[in-house]
């Protein structure tokens, strides 16, 4: 399996859009009409940070996505997504170990993201080292880290 990662491109887009659907349909069913109402407002996000848009390539198949945000003084894990067919083998760290990598790069010292407590992300980004700091107002659990 050969694994790459690269900024995203253009051609991305309806990939990561699916990535998306998919992540709502399977977490948030009750939300998905919400969620398409407000496509524009997301694709404004993705188009607006779009050099923080990471791809995950797998023997030249799109293979997952990660997005981060520029915030005060953090960086916030905003989207991570790997597609089901290629789950389980380490994709999904590699991207969060890349946004890390990439945002201390940059200058940040913190690094934060939210997860829904009932799905198994939160296990890997427990791995990598990310502490639960509390609940937000939705119910997610807040979880950061040094960077
Ligand atoms: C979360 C997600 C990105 C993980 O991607 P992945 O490529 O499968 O993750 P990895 O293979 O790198 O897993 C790294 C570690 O995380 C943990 N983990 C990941 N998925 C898990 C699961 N379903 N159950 C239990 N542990 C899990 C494990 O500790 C795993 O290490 P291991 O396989 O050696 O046991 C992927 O499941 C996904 O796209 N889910 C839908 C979108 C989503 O929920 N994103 C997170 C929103 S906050």
């Amino acid at each position: 399996m050969a694994l790459r990662l690269r900024q995203a491109c253009v051609t991305d887009l309806p990939s990561i859009y699916r990535g998306e659907q998919d992540y709502i349909r399977c977490w948030e069913p009750d939300h998905e009409d919400t969620w398409r109402l407000q496509l524009e407002r997301h694709l404004v996000r993705w188009v607006e940070n779009f050099d923080r848009l990471t791809v995950a390539i797998i023997d030249e198949q799109f293979a997952g996505y990660s997005l981060w945000t520029p915030e005060q003084d953090y960086a916030e894990l905003s989207t991570i997504n790997v597609s089901q067919a290629y789950r389980r083998n380490g994709i999904g760290r590699t991207l969060l170990d890349a946004y890390a990598a990439t945002v201390k790069q940059q200058g940040f010292t913190h690094l934060r993201l939210s997860v829904r407590p009932d799905n198994p992300a939160g296990l890997m980004y427990e791995r990598a080292g990310f502490v639960c700091v509390g609940t937000d107002s939705h119910g997610y659990l807040r979880y950061e880290r040094p960077g």
